[in-house]
């Protein structure tokens, strides 16, 4: 039956940047025959406006029955004394929560045209295409006890950090899968040096490894997370996929990210476990906020928003080849000098955030 997406553009520059998606989506509909069903939908500031809340029971409830899920921004210095639990960003944690996404898939790839922009060595940096898959539901974020305590008559705070093998198996079975469609590498990072979640963690991706015949041909390899720092920034092009928890996940991601460029060009995938028919629930959003500083004047680059729908073609749609097209289309327009102006360079020709969808299109 034709796929479901659920389009949720939120706050700021978020329908910005979603315009660009839908014209996509239409090119693609006319020009190869995507099929897909759309259903508009509130979440952040934007529900809270009309509703009170930041994400209705309803649309929680079509997020479940999507096939996808995509997701431009919540968040605005409107919403600042909002109560929390009505918060836009409440309305984000709740389908994360309820969707149960427990990975987060962080892609950071060098885009050839933007390596001279780069203050890092191009030798360093050309062609790196990293894939982060972080756990998101578990860890030390969410492990109880948390907060103040009384321990040997002093008060003190903590947070601790728990994970179960079906945990972690999940999310490096996540890994493997597509690691197998990539470079064929996966490089586990823990502190198992100095944590027993880390020596654990250590433990379980090679268990599952070792008892799936169908990982042998996907080479582990377990790294400490400083030392994955480190490597991120000396060394980057020897990783492929690389899995870990949710803090360190939450560092090394935005370090990846960091090495290919601006915050405007970073999409993300968050996937849940498949159901029987092996459907994985799924949501798709651009790294970036809502950028109050630049709403609402056409100055928002929307490439991050096209390739988080990028990555819904490839993981959710089975649409590969238009995400291949999509990314070549992006290159091109890349290659060609057209820019938003958080990554104009020297000499760039400048459009606004429908002159770079226009250019995509074209390409
Ligand atoms: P932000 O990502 O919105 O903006 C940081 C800086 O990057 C700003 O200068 C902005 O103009 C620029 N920027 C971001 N996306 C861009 C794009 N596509 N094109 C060009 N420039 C871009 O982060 P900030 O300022 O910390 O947060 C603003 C609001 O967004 C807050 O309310 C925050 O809570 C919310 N937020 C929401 C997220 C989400 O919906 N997933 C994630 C991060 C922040
Ligand atoms: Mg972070």
């Amino acid at each position: 039956s034709t796929p479901t997406l659920l389009l949720l553009p939120g706050d700021g520059i978020g329908p910005e940047v979603f315009a660009e998606v839908l014209k996509l989506i239409d090119w693609l509909a006319r020009h190869r025959g995507l099929d897909v069903t759309t259903r508009d939908g509130l979440v952040g500031g934007a529900c809270y406006d009309r509703h009170g809340v930041a994400l209705t029971d309803e649309t929680l409830a079509e997020a479940m029955e999507a096939d996808a899920v995509l997701l431009g921004a919540v968040g605005g210095p409107k919403y600042d004394n909002v109560p929390r639990e009505v918060r836009p960003e409440a309305g984000l944690l709740r389908l994360r929560k309820e969707m149960d996404l427990f990975a987060n898939l962080r892609p950071a790839l060098t885009f050839k045209a933007l390596l001279d922009a780069s203050t890092l060595k191009p030798e360093v940096i050309e062609g790196l295409d990293i894939l982060i898959v972080r756990e998101l539901t578990g860890g030390v974020y969410f492990g109880r006890p948390r907060g103040m305590q009384t321990f040997e008559g002093e008060e003190r705070c903590v947070d601790t950090q728990a994970y179960s093998q079906a945990e972690v198996e999940r999310v490096a079975r996540v890994a493997f899968d597509l690691a197998a469609k990539r470079g064929h590498k996966v490089h586990s990072v823990e502190k198992a040096n100095v944590m027993e979640t880390g020596a654990f963690w250590r433990r379980v991706v090679s268990g599952l490894h070792a008892a799936n015949p169908e990982f042998s041909a996907i080479e582990l390899q377990h790294m400490y997370a400083d030392n994955c720092a480190m490597q991120l920034v000396r060394n980057p092009k020897q990783f492929d996929v690389i899995v870990t928890d949710n803090l360190f996940g939450d560092l090394l991601s935005d370090c990846a990210a960091m090495l290919t460029g601006s915050l405007g060009m970073l999409p993300s995938a968050s996937l849940g476990a498949p159901d029987a028919s092996g459907r994985r629930r799924a949501m798709y959003e651009p790294v970036h906020g809502s950028a109050p500083d630049i709403a609402g004047q056409g100055k928002a680059n929307p490439l991050a928003m096209l390739l988080s729908f990028g990555m819904a073609l490839r993981y959710s749609l089975d649409r590969g080849a238009d995400a291949d097209l999509l990314d070549k289309a992006v290159e091109n327009v890349l290659a060609a000098g057209i820019r938003t102006g958080d990554i104009a360079g020297p000499g760039a020709t400048v459009v606004s955030t429908s002159g770079m969808g226009d250019a995509v299109l074209a390409e």
